[in-house]
């Protein structure tokens, strides 16, 4: 059997990376919100998410004050994150790798193996156009930060219900 059965009743996860640029906004954000939507959906223990950026300028550093207040402000907690780069060796340890924008989705593609699932987040929420980003909102002011939640908040669930049938799960609806 090949394809989401056979990780049915196995003890190995389904593990989704989240990438962006710097790895202190967005993709942060997006794994700090799927996690909590995964618990939520009783998937917290059989999907595993982290997230890294291409570029390497913040390692090490916690999320962007802006994103973190704007996650607090909705009620997620990013205050554990620390910045890290993601090195190509990940994707043998990975199901799904999920860019934010067009320009980390090429980055990624360029660096992954052939048979790597690597997609847009946004691929997943059905009421975004085709091929839309999150954009960058390092840049810009505190409403970019919101537009980037609320685009996040819409992807996740798409996600979470991927998730659910590559372990062989119907999510658990509240
Ligand atoms: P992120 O945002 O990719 O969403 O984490 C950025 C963070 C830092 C930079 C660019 C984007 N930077 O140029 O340092």
């Amino acid at each position: 059997m090949d394809g989401a059965g056979d990780r049915a009743g196995t003890a190995r996860p389904y593990r989704i990376c989240l990438v962006c640029l710097g790895n202190i906004c967005r993709s942060p954000m997006a794994e700090v919100v799927l996690r909590d939507v995964l618990e939520r959906r009783g998937l917290g223990d059989v999907v595993v998410v982290d997230s890294a950026g291409t570029g390497g300028w913040h390692v090490g550093e916690p999320m962007d004050e802006r994103a973190a207040a704007t996650l607090a402000a909705a009620g997620y907690d990013g205050s554990r994150h620390r910045a890290r780069r993601f090195e190509p060796e990940w994707f043998a340890e990975r199901d799904l790798v999920l860019a934010m924008d067009r320009d980390n989705l090429r980055t990624l593609r360029r660096l992954a193996p052939e048979g790597a699932d690597v997609r847009l987040l946004r691929s997943f929420d059905p009421d975004a156009p085709e091929d839309a980003e999150v954009p960058d909102p390092y840049y810009g002011g505190r409403e970019g930060f919101v537009r980037v939640l609320e685009m996040i908040e819409a992807a996740a669930e798409g996600v979470a219900e991927h998730a659910a049938r590559a372990v062989g799960r119907a999510p658990e609806r509240r």
